[in-house]
């Protein structure tokens, strides 16, 4: 029989899901430290293991039982193992999963991370409560140990944007915003700890509102505007962002904010104004054209990238090649695509389905139109003179790897230099996914 080994409490966490995943699973394993547990990569070792789930198409929730299914062996090797599942999954079965897979010991929605290690204490149990307070401010303060140069900050949680296909405003509930004073508190304690570029994260970030230090409504604009004010901090990005959401003090920031990264995602979901009406999106295919071109006013270098579902109900050839036509004329940098997935408690959820077949000819056709988009962008990057976050060393000895203004990767021979390094690169070469680039005098 193996046991985990002596000393401290080994936790593994795996995160599935979207970035405000990752950053939950972060800020859970700082809480977790504090009650004595440190970080393991492998499972095996574990004392307890934590998987962080994801709702939005069926796919990405059934890899969660597929999972649990093969921690069984481990489980019934070790019963003292504890099993959590937090999450949206968590979230929107709550007990269910207990029922289905009675390995697991706790389930914890993502409204109630603070409540974790009360409940591991306790030895498990549900709760996917969604409390009042901000669940933030009850986690324990995390060791001022060095973190990675780029790191996220979660500054609003939730949607109440109800697209007729989506389970967030179910798992995640009612758009909160956190207060500007525990964000800036954050963000100078990330910079504190040497990073230099802080991703700002909510389902809905441009929805963000709230209170200035003098009184007096701020936008996320202005929100923006203040964290650019921390010195030290050098890259300001943010996501996801609502087309509706794209305030004028949002768009003037990217033309005023040098700290703001020339990149904006910026989900559009279709082309055609009747499936973005049925989507319950709210804009039409134009509103978002012009917005584009607003934004693009502000900021001509701009990068876009969006996300699209394919074979929504009701989606016909006609509604298809709308969305064809609006990729064409907006030119992506890149973009997620992805063929519906109908989820249990959405409105769209009973609509008749388009043929699968269809729908995968279509995800198709739209992804090759994305990858040469794509493709085009990073060659357009070639000669360009660029900026780049060192992030961890290259593959070859000698070689840095980092972040260029557009997030995209680029390979750079800097053998004196190191991680958290900000410098200026002559791109030289564009590969499948990554750039490769020169170093220039500072
Ligand atoms: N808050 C963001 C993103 C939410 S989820 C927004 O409003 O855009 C990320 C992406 O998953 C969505 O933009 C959408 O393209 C995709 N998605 C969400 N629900 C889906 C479903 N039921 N089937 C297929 N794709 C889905
Ligand atoms: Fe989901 Fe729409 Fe809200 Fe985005 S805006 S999280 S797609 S409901
Ligand atoms: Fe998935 Fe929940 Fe994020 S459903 S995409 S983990 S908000």
């Amino acid at each position: 029989m193996t046991t985990a080994s002596d000393g401290p409490k080994k936790l593994f966490i795996k995160t599935y899901g979207c970035q405000m995943n990752v950053y939950d699973s972060q800020r859970m394993a700082e809480a977790m430290g504090a009650e004595g547990y440190v970080l393991t990569e492998d499972q095996s070792q574990a004392d307890m293991v934590l998987l962080n789930t994801c709702h939005i198409r069926e796919k990405a929730a059934e890899k969660l039982y597929s999972d649990l299914g093969r921690l069984k062996p481990l489980k019934a090797e070790r019963p003292d193992l504890k099993i959590g599942v937090a999450g949206c999954v968590a979230q929107a079965e709550g007990d269910e999963i207990i029922r289905r897979m009675p390995i697991v010991d706790l389930v914890v929605g993502p409204q109630a991370y603070h409540r974790l290690p009360a409940m591991v204490k306790k030895g498990g149990g549900v709760d996917t409560e969604f409390p009042v307070e901000d669940k933030f401010e009850h986690l324990p303060k995390a060791p001022a140990t060095r973190r990675a140069p780029a790191a996220f900050l979660t500054v609003q949680e939730g949607c109440d944007k109800f697209c007729a296909f989506c389970v967030v405003p179910y798992t995640r509930g009612a758009e909160v915003s956190r207060p500007v004073s525990r964000i800036l508190t954050e963000a100078r304690d990330l910079v504190a700890r040497g990073v230099r570029e802080i991703t700002l994260l909510g389902q809905n970030v441009n929805g963000w509102h709230g209170e200035g230090p003098g009184g007096g409504e701020w936008g996320f604009g202005r929100l923006i505007r203040a964290i650019a004010e921390i010195d030290g901090l050098d890259r300001i990005r943010y996501t996801t962002s609502h087309p509706n959401d794209m305030a004028d003090d949002l768009i003037e920031a990217h033309g005023s904010e040098q700290k703001l990264m020339p990149y904006l995602h910026l989900p559009v979901q279709s082309g055609s104004d009747r499936i973005l009406k049925a989507m319950n999106r709210k804009h039409t295919a134009e509103e978002y054209l012009r917005l584009i071109d607003r934004i693009r006013a502000a900021r001509p270098d701009i990068m876009l990238t969006s996300d699209f579902i394919v074979g929504f109900p009701g989606e016909t050839d006609e509604d298809h090649r709308a969305t064809l036509k609006l990729v064409e004329e907006v030119g992506f940098g890149t973009a997620f695509s992805f063929k519906y997935s109908p989820r249990p408690g959405t409105p769209a959820y009973d609509r008749p389905e388009v043929e699968s077949v269809l729908a995968d000819a279509r995800l198709q056709e739209l992804q090759a139109l994305l990858s040469r988009q794509q493709k085009a962008a990073q060659e357009g990057m070639v000669g360009r003179e660029l900026s780049v976050l060192f992030e961890k060393p290259g593959r070859n000895d000698g070689q840095m790897v980092g972040k260029s203004d557009y997030l995209h990767a680029v390979f750079v021979e800097a053998p004196e230099a190191k991680v958290g390094d900000l410098v200026r690169v002559r791109i030289t070469h564009s590969a499948a996914n990554s750039l490769a680039g020169e170093l220039l005098a500072a």
